[in-house]
C-alpha cells in the first residue's frame, strides 16, 4: 500500500524519483522521501505529507546524483510523522519498502540487544538494519542473506553508501516491477510510474531479486540464488492515459472514459455480428467446458462486479455459482469439488486477500482465472489463465471504470461457459450478447446527467447517512453506489437489498434519512415501488433512478432521474453511472481529496 522508485542512470535521479512518485501517489500518501547518491553521499530527504510538500523541500537541495530510491507511504507501523518516513537508513544501508514484516518486533530485539539502536517506529528501520548487519561490502549478498530471516510482505529496494552506482531490489508478496531503459534502469510497485520512460518492463516474481549497475540488470530467482533469463515485455500503455487530461480529478476523467473502456473491452473480447470469442487460449477453452461449479472471489468493487455476474452465470451458464469476499473466503474451510473453476478478479491484481485466495485454489486443484486490469500483475500471473479489462490505467483510489469493465468480462465468461457447457447456443448468444453494443452509447447518455447529479450532491451534500436500496441485478449496485459514498466522501452510507427493508432497515427511515433507489422497469419493478412506498409512508426522501420511459414515480418520489432503457440484464452498467457521479460530486462539493480519500489506497497489498 505503498509507492516505492528506484532509479540508476544518467538522468538527475531527484527528477525522475519525484515524477514517478507522483504517479504512484494514490498508493500512499501520508509521507513521501528520497535518497540521493550524490558525491560519494546517500542524502536522505523525508517529510510528512504528500510529495508536493516532499518537492518543495527538494528545491533547496542539490542533489546531482544519477541514482536513488524513494517512496510514498501509507503508514502501518508508525504513525506518519517526518521521523518514520521512508527511506531509512542503518550504517551504510538506505532502503525504501511497501509491506508488512509479521515478525519485526522479534528482529529488533534481537538486534536491540546486539547494541543497534532504533530512531523510529517502523519494521522497515528493522529491515535495514538487518540488511547493515549482514552486510561484508556485498549489498546483494547481504539483501538476499537478510531477507531469509523475514516473514511477511515486502517489496525493498536498497542502496548502500560504499557501493555507487549499485542498486538492489527484492520481491515478496508486494508488487515490484523492474524498467529497462537505455542504459538506465527503474523499479517501481506500479507501471504507471515507469510510462513516461520505458513501457519495457519486468515484473518480478516472489522471491526474485534484481541486480542493477551501470553494466546492466541481472535478476535471480529462488531466494535471489539462481540467476534467471528474462527479458522485458512491452506494455502498450502511453503516459497520457495516465493523466487528468483536463478534468479536476482522475475519478472524474475515469468515469467518464467508461463509454470507451467498456467498448475497448467489448471489442477485445467478442464479436457480437458472429457470437465469436476472442476470450480465450484455445487450450483454456478446452478445460472450461469440463467446468461443475464456479467460485467469483475478490474485495471491494472488484466483489461487487463478482455479485452483479452471479445472475448471468445462474441465467446463462445453469452452472452452481459463489461469490465470497476473498478475505472471508481464505478463511473457510471449504470443500472443494471437482471441476471447480475459480476466477479471481481484481483491478490491481495485486490484492493481497484475493491473491491468497488465488493461492488456495490452486493449492486445492482448481481451475484459476484472473480478471485484472494491470497487465502482468501478480494475480494475472498465478492465475492459471487472464482476461484482462481494457479500462486503461486507473489512477483515481475510488474504481470506476475497472467495474464496469469488469462486468463486460464477466457477463461474456457466463455466455462462454454456457454455451461450451450446450447450455445456449452461438444463436442464441448473438440474441443475448446483441443489446451489448449498445451499452457504451447507454453508459455515454447517463453521463448527461452530471449537472443534474451535481445539483442533488449540492442538497445532500451534508446528509450524514444514506441508505441505498435495490433488487436482484442491482442489489450490488445499490451496494456499489453505497461504497462509492463512503469512500471519497466519507458521508456514512450502507447499500442493502431492497426486499431486507422490512427485516430491519425500515427502522432506520426518518426525514434525515435520503434513500437512493434503483427501480428499472425489472421482473422485481413492482417489489421495489413497494418498498419505495414504505418509506416515503415514514417520512423518508427517495431518489429513485428509473427508465427514461417509465413515469410512475412522480410524484411518488422526492427525485427521479432518467436512464436509457436497458435490457433487464443490462441494467447494471448503466445504474452503476449516476451513483459514480453523484458520489464524485457530494465529495468534490465537501472538498475531500477525491483521488486519494483518507486511509485508503488504490491496491490494497497487505492483509
Ligand atoms: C473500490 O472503489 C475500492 N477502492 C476498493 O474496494 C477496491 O475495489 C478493492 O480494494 C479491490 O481492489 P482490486 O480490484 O485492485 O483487487
Amino acid at each position: 500500500m505503498c509507492g516505492i522508485v528506484g532509479y540508476l542512470g544518467p538522468k538527475k535521479a531527484k527528477e525522475v524519483i519525484l515524477e514517478a512518485l507522483k504517479r504512484l501517489e494514490y498508493r500512499g500518501y501520508d509521507s513521501a522521501g528520497v535518497a540521493i547518491f550524490t558525491d560519494g553521499r546517500i542524502e536522505v530527504v523525508k517529510t510528512k505529507g504528500k510529495i508536493a510538500r516532499l518537492e518543495e523541500l527538494l528545491k533547496e537541495r542539490d542533489l546531482e546524483g544519477g541514482l536513488g530510491i524513494g517512496h510514498t507511504r501509507w503508514a502501518t507501523h508508525g504513525k506518519p510523522n517526518d521521523i518514520n518516513a521512508h527511506p531509512h537508513r542503518c550504517g551504510p544501508i538506505v532502503i525504501v519498502h511497501n509491506g508488512i514484516i509479521e515478525n519485526y518486533a522479534e528482529l529488533r530485539r534481537s538486534l536491540e540487544s546486539e547494541g543497534i539502536d532504533f530512531y523510529s517506529e517502523t519494521d522497515t528501520e528493522v529491515v535495514a538494519c538487518l540488511i547493515s548487519k549482514k552486510y561484508r561490502g556485498n549489498l546483494f549478498e547481504a539483501v538476499v542473506e537478510a531477507v531469509e530471516e523475514l516473514e511477511g510482505s515486502y517489496a525493498i529496494v536498497a542502496l548502500s553508501e560504499k557501493e555507487p552506482g549499485v542498486m538492489v531490489a527484492y520481491r515478496k508478496d508486494s508488487p515490484l516491477v523492474l524498467g529497462v531503459g537505455e542504459e538506465e534502469y527503474f523499479v517501481a510497485s506500479d507501471i504507471p510510474a515507469l510510462l513516461p520512460y520505458t513501457n519495457r518492463v519486468i515484473p518480478l516474481e516472489d522471491g526474485e531479486c534484481a541486480l542493477m549497475t551501470e553494466r546492466g540488470y541481472e535478476i535471480y530467482q529462488g531466494g535471489g540464488r539462481v540467476k534467471a533469463k528474462k527479458e522485458p515485455k512491452f506494455i502498450s500503455w502511453s503516459p497520457a492515459l495516465a493523466e487528468k487530461a483536463g478534468y479536476k480529478h482522475f475519478m472524474q476523467k475515469e468515469i467518464f472514459e467508461q463509454p470507451r473502456a467498456v467498448a475497448d473491452t467489448i471489442s477485445s473480447l467478442f464479436s457480437p455480428d458472429d457470437g465469436s470469442f476472442g476470450l480465450f487460449e484455445e487450450d483454456f477453452a478446452q478445460v472450461i467446458k469440463d467446468v461443475k461449479r464456479i467460485r467469483l472471489v475478490a474485495c471491494g468493487t472488484s466483489y461487487h462486479a463478482c455479485l452483479v455476474s452471479r445472475y448471468w452465470f445462474d441465467r446463462f451458464s445453469k452452472i452452481p455459482v459463489e461469490a465470497d469476499i476473498a478475505s472471508e473466503f481464505r478463511y473457510r474451510d471449504i470443500s472443494f469439488g471437482e471441476g471447480e473453476l475459480c476466477i479471481f478478479v481484481s483491478q490491481s491484481g495485486e490484492t493481497a486477500d484475493t491473491l491468497a485466495a488465488l493461492r488456495i485454489c490452486k493449492e486445492a486443484g482448481c481451475l484459476t482465472l484472473g480478471v485484472c486490469n494491470v497487465m502482468e500483475s501478480t494475480i494475472a500471473r498465478e492465475a492459471d489463465s487472464v482476461v484482462y479489462t481494457l479500462a486503461g490505467p486507473e489512477i483515481g483510489v475510488a474504481s470506476t471504470k475497472a467495474f464496469t469493465t469488469q462486468l463486460v468480462v464477466l457477463f461474456l465468461l457466463s455466455l462462454y461457459v454456457g454455451m461450451t457447457r450446450g447450455v445456449i447456443t452461438k444463436e442464441d448468444i448473438v440474441q443475448i450478447a446483441e443489446p451489448l453494443v449498445y451499452i457504451p452509447g447507454y453508459i455515454d447518455e447517463a453521463l448527461r446527467l452530471d449537472e443534474q447529479l451535481k445539483e442533488l450532491a449540492r442538497k445532500f451534500m451534508k446528509k450524514e447517512h444514506f441508505l441505498y436500496l435495490g433488487r436482484y441485478l442491482n442489489y450490488p449496485i445499490a451496494l456499489e453506489g453505497a461504497l462509492k459514498l463512503k469512500e471519497i466522501s466519507y458521508i456514512h452510507a450502507e447499500g442493502y437489498a431492497a426486499g431486507e427493508m422490512k427485516h430491519g432497515p425500515i427502522a432506520l427511515i426518518d426525514e434525515n434519512m435520503p434513500v437512493v433507489v434503483l427501480a428499472p422497469k425489472d421482473k422485481v419493478y413492482e417489489k421495489v415501488k413497494s418498498n419505495i412506498e414504505e418509506v416515503k409512508a415514514r417520512s423518508g426522501v427517495v431518489i429513485a433512478f428509473t427508465d427514461r420511459d417509465n413515469r410512475e414515480l412522480e410524484g411518488k418520489c422526492d427525485y427521479v432521474f432518467y436512464l436509457p432503457k436497458a435490457k433487464e440484464y443490462l441494467t447494471p452498467f448503466v445504474y452503476v453511472v449516476p451513483l459514480q457521479l453523484f458520489a464524485y460530486h457530494v465529495a468534490a462539493l465537501k472538498g475531500c481529496d477525491v483521488d486519494q480519500p483518507r486511509n485508503l489506497a488504490k491496491a490494497v497489498t497487505v492483509e
